[in-house]
């Protein structure tokens, strides 16, 4: 016997059956054949440690069950929930899932790109870098790779889907808390402006502001990156061209933590003297000192939507619409607001 992988043609002749037959069986395209012939093929498979060979079916289905997930920086807890949703309803549907963190780099994002399509994944779920331009869709267009969008929006004809949530009402909402608790001269510390999430989250600001009739001031608003250390180097800028302000809105949980320890520095006092509202609600902000008030997104949702999309367009080759599934944030009122 020795160690050589049990072949369907061997099945095949221990069951007397022929190899289409025992084929059909293996990938469950068995409906016209009896009961009884699919419990002796599917014994001897079991007893000789038949193990299906993927690659061989790729290349006749040209499906690897593959999902090629593109992240923009692993470091951020926001993204790693995305992905679990994603990977459990991968798992659910038997499809595997190959992930590549770009670090918000064009070249690592290109690069993953034509990894993926060479490994031929069926689809890829893709938060573009917050650094592209337009030529980040390059290889995707080449690759014609069913591709859905997730968490940052963007234009382009290759994409079969959007998996968003409502960044614009979820911004309105949490200035408009601030506003709610007295707040008045209120910052906008945005992440990478280049995103449409940070786009999206200006306009809701603006609106909250407009609706309560505060002047929006461009001074109060400065953009930089989704990191803690922007938080922070924002902060210092404003204090040192003496911009006076009472709340600080960021454009997501990790720069209210460097805002945070700046105005701590600062000896200034939160919320009493300065409210501070975030965006993500990452596992952390619930045990930061004092806890985070912010716009809770339902991230792991976004990555199991976001699979669930991809199947149903790859199980409907000729639908040609671009479905957009936005889902809803929550204002999680902590600490850090009066
Ligand atoms: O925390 C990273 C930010 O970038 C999130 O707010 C997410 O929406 C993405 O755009």
């Amino acid at each position: 016997m020795g160690d050589k992988p049990v072949t369907i043609k061997e099945i095949a002749r221990e069951a007397e059956v022929s190899t289409a037959t025992v084929s059909m069986i293996l990938n469950n395209k068995d409906k016209s054949i009896s009961a009884a012939t699919r419990n002796k093929v599917l014994a001897i498979a079991g007893k000789r440690n038949y193990i299906p060979n993927t690659m061989a079916r790729s290349l006749v289905t040209r499906q690897t069950r593959t999902i090629g997930l593109i992240m923009p920086d692993i470091t951020n807890p926001f993204f790693p929930e995305i992905a679990r949703g994603a990977e459990d309803k991968a798992s659910e549907a038997r499809y595997s899932i190959i992930f590549c963190n770009t670090d918000d780099n064009l070249k690592q994002e290109e690069k993953y790109i034509e990894i993926l399509t060479e490994k031929m994944v069926d689809g890829i779920i893709f938060a573009h870098a917050a650094d592209s331009g337009e030529e980040s869709f390059t290889s995707l267009n080449k690759s014609k790779t069913p591709v859905i969008l997730i968490d940052r929006d963007y234009k382009n004809e290759n994409v079969k889907g959007r998996v968003m949530v409502d960044n614009e009402k979820g911004s309105y909402t949490g200035v408009s808390y601030l506003i709610q608790k007295g707040y008045r001269t209120i910052l906008y510390v945005a992440g990478a402006i280049i995103t449409q999430t940070a786009k999206d989250r200006l306009a809701g600001y603006k609106r909250a502001l407009q609706e309560n009739h505060i002047e929006w001031k461009e001074s109060l608003v400065k953009s930089g990156s989704y990191r803690s250390e922007w938080g922070y180097q924002a902060v210092e800028q404003f204090m040192n061209d003496h911009v006076s302000f009472d709340a600080v809105f960021c454009g997501n949980d990790l720069i209210a933590f460097g805002v945070i320890k700046k105005m701590k520095e600062f000896g200034i006092r939160i919320p009493d003297d300065v409210g501070v509202v975030g965006f993500d609600d990452i596992y952390v902000s619930s045990m930061m000192e004092p806890a985070l008030t912010t716009v809770k997104q339902p991230n792991y949702e976004m990555g199991y939507r976001a699979v669930e999309l991809l199947l149903e367009v790859l199980n409907n080759k000729n639908d040609n619409l671009d479905r957009k599934i936005v889902l809803n944030t929550e204002l999680i009122i902590r600490k850090s607001t009066r």
